[in-house]
């Protein structure tokens, strides 16, 4: 398990990083990136959304474009600090200090979940894509993405000590092993050469 995928760290991590996030962020995390995998979703004005590991809210204010019922969970209070001066403490987004693998909603509370550039970070990616399929309601999207796992040998080691990055097989394993059904993945990249992101757009089984 790479060094960051532990809580207190990623707290640790994000309480120095938030500080210049989003200056850094656009280099493997940019718009064009954004509304690429927002073009995947079917998310209708008026759905009630979900972003876990909102951050500083780069993909909530993406998710603002399409619906103005957005709500954003973070496990940093740094990063939500960043949040909250974009888009108020009490604005029309509303904010919890959480944890994936706890989200504090009832089941079947949203229309769709979103959560970008997190799950790296989850101790156990499993038990927290469990908890984003129950707080969808039944049928609704889900979409998660993560780093992709590097084609060669010396990077991958230097990405297995850091975090989670992940192959489609190892998604696919996921996201059945959290119950849901629908999984395709799409490999994203800022530019030829940075880093790839694996997007995985999955539904949760009907009722
Ligand atoms: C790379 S940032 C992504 C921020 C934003 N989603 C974006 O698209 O730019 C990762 C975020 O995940 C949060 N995070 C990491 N582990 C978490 C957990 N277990 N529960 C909630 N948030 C977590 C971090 O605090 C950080 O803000």
């Amino acid at each position: 398990m790479g060094v960051l995928e532990n809580k207190a760290r990623a707290r640790l991590f994000y309480k120095y990083l938030s500080k210049v996030y989003d200056r850094v962020n656009p280099f493997v995390w940019n718009e064009e990136m954004r509304a690429e995998a927002l073009s995947l979703l079917d998310i209708e004005p008026g759905d009630r959304v979900l972003d876990v590991g909102c951050g500083t809210g780069f993909g909530t204010e993406g998710l603002l474009q399409y619906t103005d019922d957005v709500h954003g969970l973070d496990q940093s209070a740094h990063q939500m600090e960043k949040a909250f001066r974009k888009f108020g403490k009490r604005g029309s987004v509303r904010f919890y200090r959480g944890d994936a693998e706890r989200l504090p909603f009832k089941d079947g509370s949203f229309d769709l979940v979103w959560s970008s550039g997190s799950i790296e970070y989850w101790p156990n990616p499993v038990a927290a894509l469990r908890e984003l399929r129950r707080v969808v309601k039944p049928g609704g999207q889900v979409l998660v993405v993560g780093p992709d796992y590097p084609k060669s040998t010396v990077m991958q080691r230097l990405a297995d000590a850091i975090m989670l990055f992940y192959d489609e097989a190892e998604a696919d394993r996921m996201f059945a092993e959290a119950g849901f059904v629908e999984v395709e993945h799409h490999i994203q990249q800022a530019r030829p050469g940075s880093p790839r992101a694996i997007t995985t757009v999955a539904r949760a089984p009907e009722a």
